[in-house]
């Protein structure tokens, strides 16, 4: 870890469009320097207040279903070479666990989320903006297989949350979010290209600043 500001790369993609695939193809580039990962969905609001019925009402896929000033203050103190306590969200219950992960200050910090364009407060922290751009049908073939395999939900739940919520919302409000990217990455995790471009950026920022 150096004294430079770190370097804070925005991912942002609809549901399912290779996010994660991407964060990790950078992520393991850099892990034996300095990086960490701030996953967007840690940050979806504490909901421990409602009944679990009331909590598969929320709306997921809209703004306000996140504490952004919460996610705004840790990448914050991140800047400040601080370390914070992330949330953790339990995809089961719908709410913050408990638990909280300590998160040590790094040299690259990489902001993964559907909506982490959307808010001109986390836009102004960030260093690169990418936005994941993979078609739709790809989006929901694999979101139905993870939310089956790993968040235990029904097909049925599954096709009914995606055309009355997931669909709508994207539309609305993470689509409208790729002109702020610097780069717009088609076809997710697979764009090999891609990302070693991006990795030489980064590598070219970090080499300036005599961190590599
Ligand atoms: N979500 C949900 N139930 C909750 C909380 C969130 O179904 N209790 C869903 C939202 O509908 C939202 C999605 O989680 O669309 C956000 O996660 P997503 O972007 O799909 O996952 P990642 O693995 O971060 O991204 P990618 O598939 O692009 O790798």
């Amino acid at each position: 870890m150096t004294n430079r500001r770190p370097l804070v790369i925005g991912i942002a993609g609809g549901s399912g469009s290779g996010k994660t695939s991407v964060t990790n193809s950078i992520y393991n580039v850099f892990k034996d320097h300095s990086v960490v990962v701030i996953e967007q969905d840690y940050y979806y609001k504490d909901q421990s207040h409602l009944k679990f019925e009331e909590r598969l009402e929320t709306n997921y896929d809209h703004p306000l279903a996140f504490d952004t000033d919460l996610l705004i203050k840790h990448i914050n103190e991140l800047l400040k070479h601080c370390p914070v306590e992330k949330p953790v969200y339990d995809y089961a219950l719908h709410t913050r666990s408990s638990e909280t992960i300590t998160i040590e200050p790094k040299d690259v910090i990489i902001l993964e989320g559907i909506l982490v364009l959307e808010d001109a407060r986390l836009r102004d922290l960030m260093d690169i903006k990418l936005f994941v751009d993979t078609d739709a049908d790809l989006r929901i073939i694999r979101r139905i297989q993870r939310d089956i395999n790993e968040r235990g939900r029904t097909i049925d739940s599954v096709i009914d949350q995606y055309l009355s919520v997931v669909r709508p919302m994207h539309n609305q409000f993470i689509e409208p979010t790729k002109r702020y990217a610097d780069i717009i990455i088609p076809e997710g995790g697979h764009n090999e290209v891609a990302i070693d471009l991006m990795v030489t950026k980064i590598k070219t920022i970090l080499e300036s600043e005599d961190v590599v």
